[in-house]
């Protein structure tokens, strides 16, 4: 089909009627010209294809899919194949279901654990979630279907979410609450991009020129179509106007009528309705072109595929002993209602009708000499006691007990935030009870978001298993009996309590307003900077073998912040097992003029090495690995100076560190007027010396004893220099009584504001 042949035989209702939905999933049809209607279906982490009836909460009946783990936990993996490969298996299915996109990533930044969809995102780090999400739409999109990365922008929380204003600086947007979209955008071409339910700054998502042309089209070079997230579209005609080409689900044809009348009216630039009209068409014919209807859609192979993706996931936060993997032959008591009945995914748009359901004790079954007890029931907070009793019985006559724990379905969920980070008290009893009768006590995970855990030192292991996906307990199994060696690393901070969350006295707003005080100082880069402890750090997880660091090789000790910089480091397996560590490389600038993170995150690899086995790892880092967003430019900007490059295990636990010295090469705008101060003008030589005349006066006039009193107070030079440091120019007429003029001043200001030679940049 020649879309704009078929646009341009359109009457104005046609193409008005193509900017939303025929019903909840489709895009419309024209017949009589031969376009045809598209399916789109949620994701992110499997299909929820309804036929019939259909909602956005999840609550309806959809199709049988395989639900693959949750984002929370593919983030955990930091491993990019493998977000490609969960993306292809996704990218099948969508082929056989005749999906031309499904709904996902999700990317939005984990502001707060209490956001009651952080299962479904990926990170608290932009670069992480960056790069996940550009991984999985590459894998998808491969599969010749499209995806549709959301929820664009600022969608971080699930309180008022329709309504609520996220009110963000420029510079936190564009460093911690846009790059995940940018890098997926740049590296992977998304077909289509949500726009979120709230407000930014005062301007719905979905009516924001700014947001959806100049950054996403403008900037960014995005070419598909922008849809709405379900219901979000306040004034339809603005939204066409700022680039929102497809408002989802149907309303009915009101809103099309809307925008036909805007066009008679000379409201609405016809050619805007042409544009989204194209953009849709080309991303269905790109479906269209290449569907493949007859692709196999293997449930079972992708079951075993959930599951090893699952255990590729999973973090080890604690071992003492090594008491884990757990030997076969030992007496294990299995424990808690989440063993035969895991949490695996969580609730809203994402819930998966999933096709089978494997919990870890159908593994531990198999085994000899294991026990079961239910501990708790899944529905009710409250302590059982006849439960509580007969846990510890199993407990107390095994070698090792394996409590299976962590937040019920009514804890979290689209639609809701958590109140608290604590698990339901019958479950945190349970653990207390069992590690007093069984000193090898280990608790397996299933969470969407970080939990308090005040037991922790009553416990010897904890394996974090987050929502796994339908598969999560053989995967668990395969992980606690060392079939697997565990690899993930926590994509989020584990705060000790939620009171030490950046977010803390503000999360949620004031209703309407939600204000960003936090600024860019979201999760480590808060915790890092405060130093508070924390209970497990940003990119920690263990393993069942040890790796070792060492000849951390810069490719320079200087470049140019044009240039890059190519980092080395040797990692290697020092263990006795086979096992896979993530290398994590993070930046620190050390001095700014700006007040910036301690750290961040810049590059990761995942790395598998025998045991004994030594790799080399690189990275190549250019101008955004060092630059902050600078306001006054409205761009990004690298400050002359040195910066830390640090290898490390966790935000927490830097093991080599070497630094370079970046150049800046751009002149920030940076006028001497007579509000300059000393300390900002001495810095340069040659504004120094333009200013020793005034100084000198200055000091000598200071010098001169008052007429009627001894000097009493003997000032050196560089006392006297360290107190005007922060004088304004202006400020020396007062202070020389007026030896030093405004004549003379102003004639210093010129001189400075005349030197040719660009500035550093600091
Ligand atoms: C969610 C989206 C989802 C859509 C369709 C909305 O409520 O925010 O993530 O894709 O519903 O189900």
């Amino acid at each position: 089909m020649d879309v704009q042949k078929a646009i341009s035989e359109m009457t104005l209702e046609e193409k008005a009627s193509l900017l939303s939905g025929s019903d909840f999933w489709h895009t419309k049809s024209v017949e009589r010209l031969g376009v045809e209607s598209c399916m789109v279906s949620d994701g992110p982490h499997g299909l929820r294809k309804q036929n019939q009836k259909a909602d956005h909460l999840g609550i309806r009946e959809s199709i049988k899919a395989v639900c693959f783990p949750t984002g929370c936990a593919t983030a955990s993996s930091f491993d990019r194949e493998l977000l490609k490969t969960l993306g292809e298996a996704i990218g099948d299915s969508c082929q056989h279901e005749k999906l031309s996109v499904v709904l996902g990533p999700a990317v939005n930044i984990k502001r707060s654990p209490l956001c009651g969809r952080n299962f479904e995102y990926f990170s608290e780090d932009p670069y992480l979630a960056g790069e996940a999400a550009a991984n999985f739409i590459q894998g998808v999109q491969s599969r010749g279907v499209g995806t549709s990365i959301k929820h664009f922008a600022c969608n971080n929380q699930e309180y008022r979410r329709l309504s609520s204003n996220s009110v963000v600086d420029e510079r936190t947007l564009r460093e911690i609450y846009l790059p995940a979209f940018e890098t997926a955008v740049k590296q992977a071409k998304p077909w289509t991009v949500m726009c979120s339910y709230n407000l930014i700054n005062g301007t719905y998502a979905c009516e924001n020129r700014w947001l959806l042309t100049d950054v996403l089209r403008l900037e960014w070079g995005f070419d598909g179509y922008v849809m709405s997230d379900w219901g979000a579209v306040d004034d339809r005609v603005a939204s066409v106007e700022a680039g929102l080409d497809l408002e989802m689900p149907s309303a009915g044809g009101e809103t099309d009528r809307l925008v036909v009348q805007a066009v008679r009216e000379g409201r609405l630039d016809e050619r805007l309705v042409d544009l989204s009209c194209e953009r849709i068409l080309n991303v269905n014919q790109r479906y269209q072109n290449n569907a493949r209807p007859d692709t196999l859609w293997d449930k079972q192979a992708q079951h075993e595929l959930a599951r090893r993706i699952a255990a590729e996931c999973m973090v080890l936060l604690k071992n003492d002993g090594g008491l884990l993997p757990l030997k076969v032959g030992r007496r294990i008591a299995v424990i808690g209602a989440f063993a035969k009945k895991p949490r695996f995914q969580g609730g809203g748009s994402s819930h998966i009708n999933a096709d089978q359901v494997t919990g870890a004790w159908e593994e531990f079954s198999k085994l000899a000499d294991v026990s079961y007890s239910e501990g708790y029931t899944i529905d009710s907070d409250e302590p059982n006691e006849l439960l509580l009793a007969e846990a510890e019985v199993t407990a107390g006559a095994a070698e090792i007990a394996v409590i299976f724990a962590g937040l019920p379905d009514r804890y979290e969920s689209e639609g809701y935030d958590r109140k608290h980070m604590r698990m339901p008290a019958c479950q945190e009893r349970l653990i207390r009870r069992v590690a007093a009768v069984n000193p090898n006590t280990v608790v397996v995970l299933h969470n969407g978001a970080p939990i308090e855990m005040p037991w922790i030192d009553d416990v010897t292991a904890v394996l974090e298993a987050y929502l796994g996906g339908q598969a999560v307990g053989g995967a668990t199994a395969d992980v606690l009996l060392g079939r697997v060696n565990p690899s993930g690393r926590l994509a989020e901070t584990f705060p000790l309590r939620l009171e030490d969350t950046a977010t803390f006295p503000w999360y949620g707003g004031e209703k309407v307003n939600v204000e960003y005080r936090e600024g860019v100082f979201v999760g480590y880069r808060y915790y890092d900077a405060k130093r508070t402890p924390v209970l497990f750090p940003f990119g920690f997880g263990l393993s069942y073998t040890d790796f070792q660091y060492a000849h951390l090789i810069l490719s320079a000790s200087e470049i140019a912040d044009t240039g890059t910089l190519t980092v080395s480091v040797e990692v290697t397996n020092v263990g006795k097992r086979a096992g896979k560590e993530v290398v994590q490389l993070y930046v620190a600038d050390r001095e700014s003029t700006v007040v910036r993170p301690v750290r961040e995150l810049k590059g990761f690899a995942k790395v598998a090495l025998e045991s004994g086995e030594t790799k080399t790892v690189s990275f190549t880092l250019g101008n955004r690995a060092f630059a902050y967003w600078n306001e006054k430019l409205h761009d990004w900007h690298v400050e002359t100076g040195a910066f830390g490059i640090q290898i490390g295990k966790s935000s927490r636990d830097i093991v080599l560190e070497e630094d370079v010295n970046v150049l800046s090469t751009v002149s920030l705008p940076n006028r001497v007027t007579l509000n300059s101060i000393f300390e900002d003008l001495l810095a340069d030589p040659e504004k120094a010396e333009i200013l020793r005349p005034i100084l000198d006066l200055y000091q000598s006039n200071m010098r001169r004893p008052a007429p009627d009193k001894e000097d009493s107070v003997s000032i050196t030079d560089d006392m006297m220099r360290a107190m005007i440091a922060y004088t304004p120019l202006r400020s020396m007429m007062n202070f020389t009584k007026g030896q030093i003029t405004y004549r003379q001043l102003v004639e210093a200001v010129e001189k400075m504001n005349h030197i040719e030679k660009p500035e550093s940049g600091r």
